[in-house]
């Protein structure tokens, strides 16, 4: 058998599962991608010892329990973020949308706060959330807060989701998180010599963790406060996001705002939302 350090995959193969994940998930393997796609395949095809890349394309479409098709996007898709990626939007949730929202909300005796995380990853940013939205609603320091505050973070990849499930991060990754924040959210422990940094169970409390795919049906109703959808857009076409920006939009309460990735501005897409600074949008 010739094992590679990257799969070969024709330019008819490539067409084919550039295809087969696109219909699935909206990513976009455009050509440029192939290589990209060349190296996790060859991963993929050692674990399961596959010669050619139609063996194992083949193997992925033919089990029922679609396991298989999990892996392959999870070995496809970018999972790259850290703790209080992009602050600026952490500032402009902490400083101006939640004293806004709260105090909306407490004139109107509502103290149900909704909040959504979609595409989540390895959970820095629904943790950095959980943080920003317990220090805002006194529910951080172990007491009961007057709040109801949920938030559901969600991916397509359950290798990331049991990661952020997991809600535990080396050094280097809390590095991020200020300090105050750190030592009050994020426990240390060791691990084989080793120190982790664990999420607490007030952040773990406020989140749930659930596989979605962002293309299929969305089970719940919403309607959100605000929905951070950050650094996902970027791997989708246009008329992907024309149509998933229309159903964020659909699933946010009035008054509330969607946060996009810095490089993935609505510009060119169709939308109601009024711009309030770049890459942060609100619904009139
Ligand atoms: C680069 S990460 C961004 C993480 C985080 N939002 C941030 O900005 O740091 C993109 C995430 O989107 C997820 N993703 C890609 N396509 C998706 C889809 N169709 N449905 C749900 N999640 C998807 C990937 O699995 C990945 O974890």
């Amino acid at each position: 058998m010739t094992v590679t350090a990257n799969a070969n995959l024709t330019e008819g193969e490539f067409t084919k599962l550039s295809d087969l994940v696109y219909r699935h998930c909206g990513i976009n393997l455009h050509d440029g991608k192939m290589e990209l796609v060349r190296a996790r395949l060859a991963k993929q095809m050692r674990i399961g010892r596959f010669e050619t890349a139609t063996d194992y394309i083949d193997h992925v479409l033919s089990d029922p329990s679609g396991e298989e098709f999990k892996k392959l996007i999870d070995a496809l898709s970018t999972n790259l973020t850290s703790f209080f990626r992009e602050k600026n939007h952490f500032d402009y949730l902490e400083r101006e949308l939640l004293p806004r929202l709260l105090a909306d909300k407490k004139r109107r005796g509502n103290r149900r706060l909704r909040a959504w995380s979609a595409g989540c990853s390895t959970g820095e940013e629904p943790y950095s959330l959980a943080m920003i939205l317990l220090e805002a609603t006194g529910g951080g320091g172990g007491g009961q807060s007057a709040w109801d505050v949920k938030l559901l973070a969600t991916d397509i990849s359950t290798r990331v989701l049991a990661h952020a499930r997991r809600g535990s991060y080396d050094k280097k990754r809390v590095e991020g998180v200020p300090s105050q924040l750190r030592n009050k959210y994020l426990a240390a422990n060791k691990l084989d010599g080793r120190v982790f940094y664990d999420a607490s169970p007030a952040l773990k409390g406020l989140i749930s963790f659930r596989h979605l795919n962002l293309m299929q049906t969305w089970p719940f109703a919403g309607p959100f406060d605000f929905i951070f959808c950050r650094n996902v857009m970027i791997y989708f076409d246009k008329p992907t996001q024309q149509k998933l920006v229309g159903r964020f939009y659909d699933f946010l309460a009035p008054g509330g705002v969607l946060f996009t990735g810095h490089s993935e501005s609505l510009t060119g897409i169709t939308h109601g939302f009024k711009y309030v600074l770049p890459t942060i949008y609100v619904k009139p």
